[in-house]
């Protein structure tokens, strides 16, 4: 079968865009299945670095890729990227789902008047992501698929700029006025240029299926900021877990034969919520100074901490994982100790599992387990370290390996110790 599925380990930027790029030279096609342009998934080819935020990121493999009808289309950022790409003489090989939503600019404003009305932020990037799913959920979301017919477009831009004119006055006592003019001129600005791209993507997934074509499968995000299982509220409005996977490409449960966990060496997070492993000295410091830890869609500092075991054992669970990539070991390097939190304590009580109330969660404890760090390298040093494999590794990182594989109960696929394409050693394909 030849469906594989990449998802997030923990709280998203744990490296997906490496690991689809890596594992996309043996795939015929790759889609994006959820989230919209909060994602920034990064692709570092012979020195040149990649930024993708809704394009999937097999595109440098030159794949067909596919836009499924789970995310959510800022028209104006999907535009940029697509002729960003074209200006380095890269054309991709694009179909959009014409059931995938539209994220508005009046979703945008919505997104920032939520998150200063909300008495604690969740910290969103602001990219209209809750509000375009909002509107989805209500069954009052205007469709790629409107974009194409003028009539419908019309009409449903009406019915939006109604209910959102009374949503921003009544609610949010704003004095912003709301034009149909102006959102259907945005509408077709961006339709002439995206138009030919549009079509039935859940047909041309189970088309490539029974053609017995390879297909990898994108998440955005990650399990702990998944609507249904995440840190709630402190969450993205979609499911980047296994079930969003599904919804958000339109094909069955039979056809995925690998679901594979991407996750760091450690833990980081951008934005609001519990982070029980969280590291606010300088350990802390020297991890984010050193991962380039910085948001790659908003720039925002990313808090760091130690690898949870906790919760990672609750991403395997919630995923059905069938493996893991472990990213960014080499900025581990260079550390005397190295901890991984097995348990939390909470009120005197050990706790095994992911609690769902962040009453608790917020009071847990981490219980950790400390091991020997290994020597840090250059970033030329870590490259000639891959190039020789696995044995090559220090015994210290094995190690730590071997303890990640024991805490999840399942086998590591790839480990990488760079940014690169070529920082990467690779144990087990998917394909
Ligand atoms: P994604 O959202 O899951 O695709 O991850 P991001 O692209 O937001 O963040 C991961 C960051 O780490 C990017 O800047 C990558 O280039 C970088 N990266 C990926 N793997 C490694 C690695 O093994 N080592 C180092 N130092 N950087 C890495
Ligand atoms: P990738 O795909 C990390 C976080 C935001 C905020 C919460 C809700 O690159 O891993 P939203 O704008 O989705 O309503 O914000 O989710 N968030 C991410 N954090 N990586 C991402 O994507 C994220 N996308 C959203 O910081 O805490
Ligand atoms: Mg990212």
């Amino acid at each position: 079968m030849p469906c594989a599925v990449i998802v997030g380990a923990q709280w998203g930027d744990c490296g997906k865009g490496k690991v689809v790029d890596y594992y996309s030279k043996d795939a015929d096609m790759v889609v994006r299945y959820q989230g919209g342009c909060n994602a920034g998934h990064t692709v570092v080819v012979d020195g040149k670095k990649f930024k993708f935020h809704l394009i999937p990121s097999g595109v440098i493999q030159e794949k067909r890729l596919v836009i499924g009808n789970g995310v959510v289309l800022d028209l104006e950022v999907l535009y940029r990227e697509i002729d960003d790409l074209r200006s380095k003489n890269i054309s991709p090989n694009l179909l959009i789902s014409e059931r995938a939503h539209i994220t508005l600019p009046v979703h945008k404003m919505l997104d920032g008047l939520q998150e200063t009305s909300r008495g604690k932020s969740i910290g969103t990037t602001k990219r209209g992501i809750g509000p375009t799913y909002t509107d989805k959920i209500s069954r009052s979301g205007l469709r790629m698929v409107d974009l194409l017919d003028s009539g419908t477009l019309d009409e449903k831009i009406e019915m939006i700029v109604e209910k959102k004119q009374k949503l921003l006055r009544y609610v949010y006592k704003s004095d912003v006025v709301l034009s149909k003019k102006e959102i259907l001129d945005y509408c077709l600005k961006f339709r002439d240029g995206l138009k030919n791209y549009i079509g039935d993507a859940s047909l041309e997934i189970h088309n490539a299926i029974k053609g017995g074509k390879k297909i990898i499968l994108e998440g955005a995000q990650g399990t702990l900021l998944d609507i249904d299982h995440g840190t709630y509220p402190f969450v993205t409005s979609s499911n980047p877990t296994i079930g969003g996977a599904l919804t958000g490409s339109g094909i069955g449960p039979k056809n995925l034969n690998i679901i594979i966990g991407v996750m760091k060496a450690y833990v980081t997070r951008v934005g609001g919520g519990p982070f029980p492993t969280e590291l606010t000295g300088q350990i802390g410091n020297k991890i984010r100074e050193k991962g380039a830890e910085f948001g790659t869609t908003t720039g925002r500092p990313r808090r760091c901490g130690w690898l949870d075991g906790v919760a990672l054992r609750f991403a395997t669970r919630v995923n059905g994982f069938d493996g893991l990539t472990v990213m960014k070991l080499d900025v581990l390097g260079g550390l005397e100790k190295v901890k991984i939190c097995t348990a939390y304590e909470y009120d005197g009580k050990t706790i095994k599992e992911f609690p769902a109330d962040l009453k608790v969660l917020e009071k847990c404890v981490p219980v950790y387990e400390t091991l020997d760090g290994w020597h840090d390298f250059s970033e030329q040093e870590w490259r000639d370290i891959a190039n020789k494999g696995y044995d090559a590794l220090p015994n210290e990182m094995k190690d730590y390996l071997k303890k990640i594989e024991e805490i999840a109960e399942i086998p590591i696929y790839f480990v990488s110790i760079g940014p690169g394409r070529e920082s990467t050693i690779c144990m087990k394909e998917i394909f």
